[in-house]
């Protein structure tokens, strides 16, 4: 049996006639930059998040790189974040020419760790910026109470966490302002790249309405400088389609991921969800010292797997300039080494479950 690490052939098999629709509608009537597909797109999702605005923009680098500007995040500035996270996160301080400040993760989620961010705080400290790693939020009531007692503005990192909650509160609504991303393999992936911004704020919102085209309030008139980040409206039509599927997909994320949990946590470390948190699972990622040894036997048995990630940020060369080295955020080095990520997506069939499952358990045993 073949079991990839994602499968978006079948999602869209599944969907074809609702997505080749929305795709013909935009053709046409042609307007495929603003217009009606992305004014209801945002309506939906900020609906779906429980925000007041919400504003789809390019990707989810894009997104996070807006929010922050928008916040006026500039050269001298210092961000607190996490070393255990895609780029993005970090990339986006470093481009505004502001210091990311990284702070170590907690052991059992690989989130940021709270109990460590105070001490990271600094005058320059302007912004924490959580992120809901592998659909998990953060700890973000003790993270909020830390930024209101500090003045600081808290920007949610939700790229993997569209649909996950926190006390029943949505990933995306729970700080000042949050970047969704829609790459293709995200829980509500587009065709292309795509993201979000969310935000109660209306002033933010304003700002970044007027900065992700150019700055402009009327066609060829600029009230300052911009960008140009939009979200199509082809993305936007075919956003709208799935977004009705993405709580059931999430569903079906979490029954696999019950599975995994119930059968593999007598031989790897399985992730936890504390109580009052709703995971998505976009990652479902386990973790064992036999990392390598079993990701190369499990990628024998035609069951692919993926590490995420391989080097923390405080570690890539591209940030060799923050002058951190090896051993300074001991929790997120050492997962590094040890995480494994498996197939999780709403198109599994129980049978390929199964399978991974007894590969698993079978280099074990
Ligand atoms: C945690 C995190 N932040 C930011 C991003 C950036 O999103 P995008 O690839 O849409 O720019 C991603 C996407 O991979 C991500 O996983």
């Amino acid at each position: 049996m073949q079991v990839p690490i994602i499968d978006l052939v079948s999602q869209y098999k599944n969907l074809e006639k609702e997505i080749d629709n929305a795709v013909k509608r935009v053709f046409s009537h042609s307007y495929f930059v603003f217009g009606k597909e992305l004014e209801s797109f945002e309506e939906q999702l900020s609906k779906y998040a429980g925000t007041k605005f919400a504003l789809g923009v390019a990707n989810g680098t894009d997104a996070l790189l807006l929010s922050l500007y928008a916040l006026g995040i500039k050269e001298g500035d210092e961000v607190i974040t996490t070393p255990f996270t895609f780029i993005s996160t970090a990339e986006v301080i470093a481009l505004l020419r502001a210091k990311p400040v990284f702070v170590d993760v907690k052991e059992e989620s690989l989130n940021i760790d709270p109990n460590l961010i105070e001490k990271a705080i600094t005058e320059r400290t302007k912004v924490i910026l959580p992120v809901h790693l592998f659909g998990l939020c953060a700890d973000m009531k003790s993270i909020i109470d830390i930024a209101q007692k500090h003045n600081l503005k808290v920007v949610e990192d939700a790229a993997q966490a569209i649909g996950a909650t926190l006390y029943d509160k949505m990933a995306g609504g729970l700080g000042d302002i949050a970047g969704f991303s829609f790459f293709p393999t995200k829980n509500l992936g587009a065709a292309g790249d795509a993201g979000a911004i969310l935000t109660n704020d209306e002033k933010l919102y304003e700002k970044i309405r007027l900065l992700r085209v150019h700055g402009s309030h009327k066609k060829y008139y600029h009230q300052f400088i911009g960008f140009n980040n939009r979200l199509d409206a082809i993305q936007a039509a075919l956003l709208s389609v799935k977004l009705k599927y993405v709580d059931s997909w999430n569903k079906r994320r979490r029954e696999i991921a019950a599975k995994y949990t119930s059968s593999l946590n007598t031989y790897v470390k399985t992730p936890s969800e504390p109580e009052g948190y709703y995971s998505v699972y976009h990652q479902y990622t386990i973790r064992t010292e036999e990392r390598d040894r079993l990701k190369a036997f499990m990628n024998e048995r035609g069951v692919s797997t993926a590490i995420h990630y391989p080097l923390p940020l405080h570690l890539q060369l591209a940030f060799e300039y923050l002058g951190y080295k090896k051993g300074d955020f001991p929790v997120a080095e050492k997962a590094c080494g040890e995480v494994l990520s498996l197939p999780v997506y709403p198109e599994l069939t129980d049978e390929m479950v199964d399978y991974v499952i007894e590969t698993i358990s079978g280099f074990f045993s």
